[in-house]
């Protein structure tokens, strides 16, 4: 891909470059498949701020995530004490980054402008960040709150453009969420996807400039 004209790269934050399955230890202590309840709170996570935004109605990414969980435990039959709720949520404060992020994120900060674009409110993002020790590696961390709107809205995308002053041509937007990258690119964007797991790519939509399996191969592309 030319990346010529790229002069900042936008992130998105759960998936991309924290592990959103670390969440599921935590579930651990509550459900027999803490894989799956992760998977099904994460899905049902998504399905609201599609549903919010379609309805042209907003709460942040925290609440969102809360009522997730509730219909989750409610869905898997499970008794959750207030302790555990809380817990559960807790553990979106604590992401884990995938090993090779912090590293890529510093050879690429060299020669990019770097954001983070994500539905996660404020909070979570500074709270994460922080915690993770990646917040250095960015110079605008961009929260959907602003315009109360989730991804794939364009307005979201264009908030990036907006707050990085450059183009849409000169943003490479990295995202490991196929629904992100497809809106990412029918934005306007050069997208690049993290396929970590080899998953198959949506049909629906255009296509990413560039399929990687880590940052870390996003870092040492050549130009
Ligand atoms: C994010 O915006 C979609 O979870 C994803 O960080």
């Amino acid at each position: 891909m030319a990346r010529r004209r790229v002069k900042g790269i936008a992130f998105d934050m759960y998936g991309t470059l924290v592990d959103v399955g670390a969440v599921a230890e935590t579930c651990n202590e509550i459900a027999p498949d803490p894989i799956a309840f992760n998977a099904h709170w994460r899905a049902k996570q998504l399905e609201y701020t599609f549903l919010l935004s379609l309805m042209g109605r907003y709460q942040d990414f925290w609440r969102v995530s809360e009522q997730a969980l509730e219909f989750t435990t409610r869905q898997f039959g499970l008794d959750v004490s207030p302790e555990q709720r809380s817990r559960l949520m807790e553990a979106w404060l604590h992401p884990r980054p995938y090993p090779e992020v912090a590293t890529a994120l510093s050879r690429l900060k060299e020669r990019y402008a770097l954001a983070v674009l994500s539905n996660g409110s404020p909070k979570m993002l500074r709270t994460g960040l922080e915690r993770t020790r990646l917040l250095e590696h960015f110079r605008w961390v961009i929260s959907v709150d602003a315009i109360r709107l989730y991804k794939p809205s364009p307005r979201v995308y264009q908030l990036a453009v907006t707050k990085m002053k450059l183009g849409k041509e000169e943003i490479l937007f990295v995202s490991s969420n196929s629904f992100d990258v497809v809106g990412a690119k029918s934005f306007g964007f050069k997208v690049c996807w993290i396929n970590r797991t080899g998953a198959p790519l949506d049909p629906l939509g255009p296509k990413p400039d560039l399929v990687v399996r880590t940052i870390d191969e996003l870092s040492t592309e050549p130009e």
